[in-house]
Order: C-alpha cells, then structure tokens, then sequence
C-alpha cells in the first residue's frame, strides 16, 4: 500500500532513497517524506510533503539535507487524510525517532490513550505515529536495541512494516516486519530496506526477505535479524536477478498502455513456462497426482480483477474439468462460513501475491489442512512462501496500478490448469492439452490484433465521443458477465467513470429503467449460440428503448452488429477464451477515454497497485 525505502552505506541517501520510492510509487503517492542522519552532527533531519513524490523532490531541492543512512516512505492514507501532518515519517516527542510505516496497528487508539496518559503529544492522526512514541517508551530502561523492539513489536497488533532511523544510532536502521511485505537488499558496504526489492534491484547484488515476525539491524556491512521473541535468526539470501531497465516506460505514454501491448508476449511466455512445468506441476503446487486425480472441487478466491479472473475460471474448471467450484471475495471470506475439504484445492489468485485480504484467507485455510496454492506473477511473494504451493504467470511486472497483463495471464494459466486438471484425471489426452496451448495463443494473437485494427477509430473518434459520459452499463452474459464487470472497474478505475455491470438477463428486472440517451450500454458478446441469442435478445430490450449500444461482437454475428450503434468485430477463438481475446481492446478503449480526460492513468486517484491492508 505505502512504501518505504531505506539505505545505509557510504553514499549520500537522498537520491537513492529518491528513487527508490520513485520505483514504487505505484504503491501510493498521498504524500511522501525522507529523514535522514546528519553526518556533520548526527542529528536527525527530515523533510515531508502533500501530494506526489515529485512535491517533496522540489522540496528537497530547496532544503538539501542528506546523509549516510536515510529513510523514505510514500503514503496510501488509512488513518488521517492525505496531508503534511500525516505524511510519513513519524516522530517521537523530542525528534530523535523517526519511523515510517506501511500496514495498519489496529490498537492504536488504545496505545495512544496510553500514551498520552503518560505524557506524550501526538502531531498526526495516524495510527503509525503510535509506533514513534512506543519506541521512545521501550527505549527507557531497556539494556540494547533488541530488547527495546522485542517490548514495542509486543505491544503492536495488525499487520505492519515499518523502518526506523534513531537519532541515538546513526549507523542502524531498524527493520520490522509483521505479515506486510520488507526486505533487505544486501549490497557491498551498503544495505537498502524496502517494501519490494524492484526499489533497489540493480544497486544490491541480493535480497534477504525478512520471515514474518522478525525485526533486523540493518548497519552497512551486516544485518542481524531477530525473531519477534528476541531469538538472532540465521537466514539465507537469494540473488537478485532483474534489473530496473526492464521496468522503464519503453517510449510509451504510459506504463498501462506498455503492458497493454505487452500481453500477447505475456500470454506466449506464460503457455511456455506451463508447457515446460507440465511434468511437476503438482510439486510446484504442493499437492501429489493422487490428490489432483482425487479432486472433487476447486475454490478459487481473489480481489478486484484477479476475482474477476477467478469468476472467469470458475466456467473453465466446471467446464473443462467438470469439478464444481466455489469462487470466494477476500475481502469477505473471512466474515463468511467456509468448509474446508481435503479432496479440493484453494487457489488465491493474485497478481502481487500481497494482497492482505488474500493472504488472509490463504492462512486461514492454510490452517485448515486443506491445500493452498497461490497463483501469482511474483515469485519473491509473501504468497508463494505462506501457500502450499504455487504457479507462476509470467506476465513480468506490471507497474500501472490498473491490471492488464495480470489479468489476461491468470486467464491463460487457469485455463491451462484446468486442462492439466483435466489430462491428470484422464477425461482429455495429451494432444487435447496441447491444443489447448494452441488455443490460448491463438486468443493472444486475436487480443493484439484487436487493438491494431481499431486502434485509430478508437484514438480518433470514439475515446472524445465517450470520454463525454458520465456512466455506462455493461452487460454480458455466461463468461462474457465476469468479463463485464472486469470492463466496468478499468473503466471506473482509469477515466473515472461511473460504470455498473449487470448480467444482461436481469435488465428487465430492473437496470432497464436506466436506459436512455445518456447511458451507452455495452455488450460483450459470447460465441455460444444460444447464449449469443439470449444476449441478442437483451440488445434488442436496449434498442426498443431507445438505448445506445457499442457490442464487442465476434466474427458473423450479423444482428448484434446490425443492431448496435458501435461495434468492434473480433476474430472466433475457442468460446470459453472469448474474454481473453477481448481484453485487450476493452482495456485499450478505456485507456484512451482516460488519456482523453487527461486522468493519471498509472496512478489513479485514491488508489494502489498493492493492497496491503485489509
Ligand atoms: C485492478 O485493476 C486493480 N489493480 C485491483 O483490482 C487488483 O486486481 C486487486 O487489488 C488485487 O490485486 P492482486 O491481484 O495483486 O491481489
């Protein structure tokens, strides 16, 4: 949600603390702040703003300080409105703890009545500024570091990272971690912390993960790490073997439109991985060939578009493989009733791997014996360590808080599960596996040639037609409908336009009350003929009164196109990967109607790629 960044060595931090957080800014960008040690007098100096990274650049621009150990945050406000005063870092009473923090301490209120009762003064309405004046407490009477944070992370409840820089130790910052994400970067002579390793790949050669409940001492040449009961840990660290460079726009606009013309090679790279981990798929799942012959359901459960791409699958393993499956919300799942089984698997879909509501659930089922498997883009995730198991997209990262490749990748590695699924419980052979393979990258050449053919009509005359609306409806039907609603959240998302999905049935039971001139509504299509006729059918409600529609239609479906106002033809591919050969039109169509309004596409509003709180 938040970043934080920090670095300690031999070179002055700002820039690299700087850009850093300029790396993840996609995890938000409320406001920012930078503290560091002052080398002439070890004094602890800082510097915050409102806004973008871009606002406290400036300022630091006019007020330079620097030193060697500094630490950085970008905020994604939970507590407190995005301001100054609740911009990170936070401070003790007299300035000599600086903390910045990414997660939520859920008893703040109850620490800081405590606090307060005992003398100290709050400046901020966050919960992180607790964890200042915490820190200042366990410090009093305690004999060295270790202790003092053994007391605070004691004292702490939620799930939290934060990094501190302590006026009293100038060569350490501390690191804690309690289920958010932080990691070290391990260089030579110099040590950088941060929420995601993309902040310093390329500047150290490797990357220790610090295991949940842990705190370290970060000093330049060494790192003591300490479980949460004050036991010293021994840990490994793992190479780091991207850089940067692979992540910069590539003379696009924006990072959205890049991964949008990214997916073809996203959905290629994907199959050829699956196709190369076929034969020990079930160990990278941590599951065996029995218990997969043996499956009589599958639970799938995601947020946002990775939930729209569960709810996508769910017509993929009922189909495919024929095993019912349950499809959950993690933002809901833990205030519902679940029954765990050991004959199904519970697949978490996400696409950082970190989202709190996900992972969430994945440990509650986790501690009901029954088989976790996440289904990530990042291998380095919380999610693929805490799961059973795990399968990788190989999308590449996605920057644009807005997921594109993400999505269409899930797609493609859930529809080829279902087949492996499928060739493992002998109901297809190993040529229909393979064609399935087939299959998908023929939908990824449809979803690029899509965009291409429609590219300048949208540029020119339908992103500045539609960009006037205020609201949309979107309909679908079958798989078309989870589809719909994936359309419906870009749309809200990037132009920041009101957009509500409905399964086209239900229009006459009540949405159609909303059709007017002043609502285009927009049909997706699905190749099944009957479902095709049923949705014809919903198009033709729209038209009698007076609706205007724009149809993402496929190839020879003559009344839907004769009937609608806008069309956008597509190529057949196998029906149940319709979606999938759509996307990356509908994803390039309401990219243009945002650039069109001129939105912040790679960072919307209010929002962050990672969701780390619940
Ligand atoms: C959609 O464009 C968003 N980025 C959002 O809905 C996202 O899919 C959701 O927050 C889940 O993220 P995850 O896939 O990283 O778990």
């Amino acid at each position: 949600m938040c970043s934080v960044v920090g670095y300690i060595g031999m070179k002055e931090s700002r820039a690299i603390v700087l850009e850093g957080l300029s790396r993840l800014e996609y995890r938000g960008y409320d406001s920012a702040g930078f503290a560091c040690i002052d080398p002439d007098d070890n004094r602890l100096m800082y510097a915050k703003s409102e806004g973008k990274l871009s606002q406290l650049v400036s300022r630091l621009q006019d007020d330079p300080i620097d030193g060697f150990a500094g630490i950085g945050h970008t905020r994604w406000s939970t507590h407190g409105a995005s301001s100054e005063q609740n911009a990170h870092p936070h401070f003790d009473c007299h300035k000599q703890i600086s903390v910045v923090h990414n997660g939520i301490i859920e008893n703040h209120h109850e620490l800081k009545r405590q606090l307060e009762a005992a003398g100290h003064s709050f400046h901020s309405q966050t919960d992180s500024e607790t964890i200042a004046h915490l820190f200042e407490a366990a410090l009093t009477g305690a004999r060295a570091l270790p202790d003092a944070l053994k007391q605070l992370v004691g004292r702490l409840q939620g799930a939290y990272a934060f990094v501190s820089l302590l006026q009293d130790y100038p060569d350490t910052i501390i690191a804690v971690r309690k289920r958010s994400p932080l990691c070290i970067g391990i260089g030579e002579g110099q040590m950088f912390v941060a929420s995601d390793m993309l902040a310093f790949a390329g500047k150290a050669q490797n990357v220790l993960f610090m295991p949940d409940e842990s705190f370290a001492l970060v000093k330049k040449d060494g790192v003591e790490l300490y479980s949460f009961d004050g036991t010293s840990l021994p840990f490994t660290v793992q190479e780091i073997d991207v850089t940067w460079d692979l992540y910069e726009k590539q003379g696009h606009e924006h990072y959205m439109l890049k991964e949008i013309y990214e997916q073809k090679t996203a959905i290629h790279d994907t199959v050829d991985f699956l196709h190369s981990v076929k034969d020990r798929v079930w160990d990278d799942l941590g599951m065996t060939a029995q218990q997969i012959r043996d499956l009589d359901s599958i639970n799938l459960i995601g947020c946002g578009t990775s939930w729209h791409a569960g709810y996508i699958a769910k017509f993929f393993f009922e189909t495919i493989c024929m095993l019912p499956t349950q499809l959950h919300l993690g933002s809901e799942f833990r205030y519902l009733p679940f029954f765990p089984s050991q004959k199904s698997m519970f697949v978490a879909i996400s696409q950082s791997g970190e989202t709190a509501d996900t992972l969430e659930a994945v440990r509650m089922v986790h501690d009901c014996k029954m088989p976790t498997v996440a289904l990530t883009n990042i291998s380095s995730s919380t999610m693929v360590r805490e799961a059973d198991g795990f399968l990788l997209t190989q999308a590449g990262r996605e920057i644009a808080v807005a997921s594109t490749k993400a999505f269409s990748t899930q797609l493609t590695a859930l529809y080829w599960l279902a087949h492996r699924i499928a060739h493992e419980k002998k109901m297809i052979s190993l040529e229909q596996l393979e064609r399935s393979q087939e299959d998908l990258l023929v939908a990824a050449e449809v979803l690029e040639n899509a965009i291409e053919n429609y590219k300048l009509l949208i540029i020119k005359e339908l992103a500045p037609r539609y960009a006037r609306y205020r609201k949309m409806l979107f309909l679908g039907r079958h798989s078309s409908y989870p589809f719909a609603m994936e359309a419906a959240l870009k749309l809200k998302e990037i132009a920041y336009i009101f957009a509500t999905a409905y399964p086209a049935g239900e229009l006459k039971h009540g949405p159609l009350a909303l059709i007017d001139t002043d609502i285009p509504v927009i049909i997706f299509s699905h190749q099944d003929s009957l479902i095709y006729q049923k949705l014809l059918v919903n198009a033709q409600e729209v038209k009698a009164r007076g609706g205007h529609i724009i149809a993402f239609a496929f190839d020879g479906q003559s009344e839907l196109i004769e009937l609608a106002d806008v069309v956008f033809e597509i190529p057949r591919v196998k029906p149940l990967l319709g979606p999938l050969a759509m996307t990356g039109l509908m994803q390039f169509f309401f990219y243009a109607i945002a650039k069109e309004l001129g939105r912040a596409i790679d960072k919307p509003r209010n929002l962050a790629k990672s969701v780390t709180v619940e």
